[in-house]
């Protein structure tokens, strides 16, 4: 950039800086004076964040992913949640007809050796004679999880297993909440003898109505007896076809996270082992799949969304897997570290699963599900919340000696917190949980201050306000949340992850509060803490600035500085939360930058404010407590910013590149209605913005 193109652009800033002062803020009686922040973006100043610094934590919580971010729409498709024994329940199944023309049971006679039960349908009725079917027919209906979102023009794939000894017909519908309308159907006809072993019948049904609330049904109008497992409907627009809800999953990528924790939580654990996660029961085709009851949060999965999907979800989003493994101990029971070994195996094969070659034992498992590549799995925590257990230390050295020596480039994650006291076992990393009232999470912005600079990183695998001041996701949480982020940013030399819990939850089955994305069939929406978290989706491997922070605000202001990159454009952004109730003034001055470097015309400020401290979003007014963002012509490397009272604001300024169009759009902006190769005083517009700027660079 020549020297006339600088004196150009800093001119456009003396004089808009003039524009700013004199339009500028009143300042009210609330407004405590001004505080002030120096930023240090000189070359080489700051430190490097962590690659992994933002991610997510995926529970299955709340019905987060059976009837949530996994898009089968059946509940209950293999007729196991009743248990193994017959007879059982089969609900949510019911019946469409009454006991003089249907009869449903169930029994175990399931081709399918690790979830043997099945449903029988006698028909009584039929389309003549005495006992006629009603208009319609009779049968069974699903309808999912509170319902299941049938929308015009989409189309669902359904898969069930059908065995009969005679020949039938039957229609496979997708209809109305109550029956009264179908939208989408068809019939499949069988012949006796095809049918007398169970066969797999698949078909695409497109729906030419919509209902929210939805349901499946298997009818017929004639009289027989046949039998139906497994089955399963899913729409066929999913993320990246691989059977995710796509509003959802569209969610969570555009946090842009660098890691998902899953499948949780307490969910790992169990009230009781028997009822805890366990990998090998969630892997291959979908309907050898036993599912189970997970006792905790009291629901059943049909493990749709098993130990394959999540590594398949981790690698959709762009984001390393961390997965959590249960090393023997649940809420109520414990394995001894001597008898711990097949628990330990369990592990190894989840590893080899997940990253051994295609020709391997647990690799080729892999490979037959599609993706021959390994996943790229490179943490694993060993517990979840279980450090003071009687059992946990020995267990978990046991497994961390053996998996450092099989698989050293794995970082392990211990329960144990670091963060006050040197841990007295060897760990990668530790976790660190915190779920505390929004004055104390504030506060905790200060938290890994003093934390020992050597030693293993952090793992915040879960934070979150909780208790009265989060209703069900306010405003003043957020914030609360935004200023402990904005600690473990600049202590992101100690901090390796941090990710907010729990992360979904439908609206039907809230098990916690709370959450991140709410949901029903069809909608969603991000509370608070959702769109707290966007203000962060760049700070992963970002750099992190030195700042220093003067003023009498203090007790209510935290602020960081990063720089990062994006394709040819270098950002500069400075986050700011003010946790006081009155506005504060505040002068950013940015050092080690030329003050002319700014492109003010593409910089812009976000503010995340609400005047309800307890405001919150709903499926009614999703956007009411959401950022907003305007462009900020003040950007530069002095600047006075007035902070809304309670407020988390973000100034992203990016650098200016040496771009004579950039140069170009300032000029427009200043009112020249000419550019920069062609400034002609006479065909000059008549601003004196414009005047003043072309008769100095004259
Ligand atoms: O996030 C909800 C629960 O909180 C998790 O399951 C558990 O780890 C924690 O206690």
């Amino acid at each position: 950039m020549g020297s006339r193109q600088f004196q150009l652009i800093v001119l456009c800033f003396a004089v808009l800086g003039i524009f700013a002062v004199c339009q500028g803020f009143v300042v009210g009686e609330d407004v405590d004076r001004t505080s002030y922040l120096v930023v240090n973006a000189s070359d080489g100043s700051g430190w490097r964040a962590p690659d992994t610094l933002f991610g997510l934590f995926f529970e299955e919580i709340n019905h987060a992913g059976a009837g949530g971010l996994w898009a089968e729409l059946v509940s209950n498709r293999g007729f196991e949640a009743g248990g193994p024994n017959t007879p059982s329940n089969i609900d949510p199944w019911s019946i469409i007809g009454d006991e003089s023309s249907i009869i449903v049971s169930t029994d175990r006679s399931s081709c399918f050796e690790r979830n043997k039960i099945a449903l029988k349908m006698e028909v009584l009725c039929s389309s003549d004679g005495s006992n006629t079917c009603p208009t319609g027919g009779v049968g069974i209906y699903n309808p999912g999880y509170w319902g299941m979102n049938i929308e015009q023009g989409k189309t669902y794939k359904v898969v069930l297993h059908v065995k009969s000894l005679e020949s039938f017909e039957f229609f496979v519908s997708l209809a109305s909440s109550d029956g009264s309308s179908i939208l989408a159907t068809t019939n499949i006809i069988g012949a006796a003898p095809d049918f007398s072993n169970w066969r797999k019948v698949e078909v695409l049904l497109e729906a030419k109505g919509t209902d929210h609330n939805g349901r499946l049904q298997l009818t017929r109008t004639s009289k027989g007896v046949m039998w139906f497992d497994q089955v399963s409907a899913i729409p066929t627009d999913t993320y990246k076809g691989h059977g995710f809800r796509k509003g959802l999953t569209e969610m969570l990528a555009s946090l842009k996270p660098r890691f998902i924790r899953f499948p949780g939580g307490c969910f790992v654990e169990g009230e009781w082992l028997r009822n805890a996660f366990r990998w090998k029961e969630t892997i291959g085709p979908w309907e050898d799949r036993p599912g189970h009851f997970g006792d905790v949060w009291k629901y059943w999965t049909d493990d749709g969304l098993g130990y394959f999907e999540f590594l398949q979800l981790a690698e959709d989003l762009g984001a390393l897997p961390v997965w959590v493994f249960n090393n023997g101990i649940s809420h109520n029971d414990q394995v001894a570290t001597s008898t711990v070994l097949p628990f330990l195996q369990e592990l190894l094969d989840s590893i080899e699963f997940a990253r051994g070659d295609a020709d391997s034992t647990w690799g080729s498992v892999r490979a037959a599900m599609g993706h021959p590549k390994p996943f790229d799995l490179k943490y694993v925590a060993l517990g979840n919340e279980d450090c003071g257990k009687k059992n946990y230390r020995g267990n978990y050295l046991k497994f961390y000696y053996v998996l450092k020596t099989a698989y050293p480039d794995i970082k392990i994650i211990s329960n144990c917190d670091g963060s006050y006291r040197q841990l007295d076992h060897p760990a990668d990393l530790y976790d660190f949980h915190v779920y505390t009232s929004a004055s104390n999470m504030f506060s905790m912005s200060h938290k890994f201050d003093g934390t020992l600079r050597s030693g293993p990183k952090a793992f915040v695998s879960e934070y979150a306000v909780t208790g009265k001041d989060a209703g069900t996701g306010s405003f003043i949480a957020a914030l609360a949340e935004a200023g402990f982020l904005i600690g473990l940013e600049r202590n992101s030399d100690v901090i390796e992850m941090a990710s907010y819990a729990p992360l979904f939850v439908n609206a039907n089955d809230r098990r916690w509060n709370p959450d991140a994305i709410v949901f029903d069939s069809w909608r969603h929406y991000g509370t608070p803490s959702y769109w707290m978290q966007q203000f962060f989706s760049e700070s992963s491997g970002a750099t992190v600035l030195n700042i220093n922070l003067k003023g009498n605000s203090l007790t209510s202001l935290v602020a960081s500085a990063i720089t990062w990159k994006d394709g040819d454009n270098n950002y500069l952004r400075i986050k700011i939360v003010n946790f006081g109730s009155n506005s504060v003034s505040l002068n950013i001055s940015v050092e080690g930058l030329a003050p002319n470097s700014v492109d003010f015309t593409r910089s812009k400020k976000t503010v995340f404010t609400s005047k309800d401290l307890m405001g919150e979003n709903s499926f009614e007014e999703p956007n009411k407590v959401v950022p907003v963002e305007s462009l900020f012509s003040e950007a530069g490397t002095d600047m006075d910013v007035l902070l809304a009272p309670h407020s988390l604001t973000s100034l992203d300024l990016l650098r200016q590149s040496n771009n004579p169009e950039i140069i170009n759009v300032a000029l427009l902006k200043t009112g020249c209605t000419h550019l920069l190769s062609n400034l002609d005083e006479n065909k000059l517009c008549n601003t004196p913005t414009c005047k003043y700027f072309f008769w100095n660079v004259k």
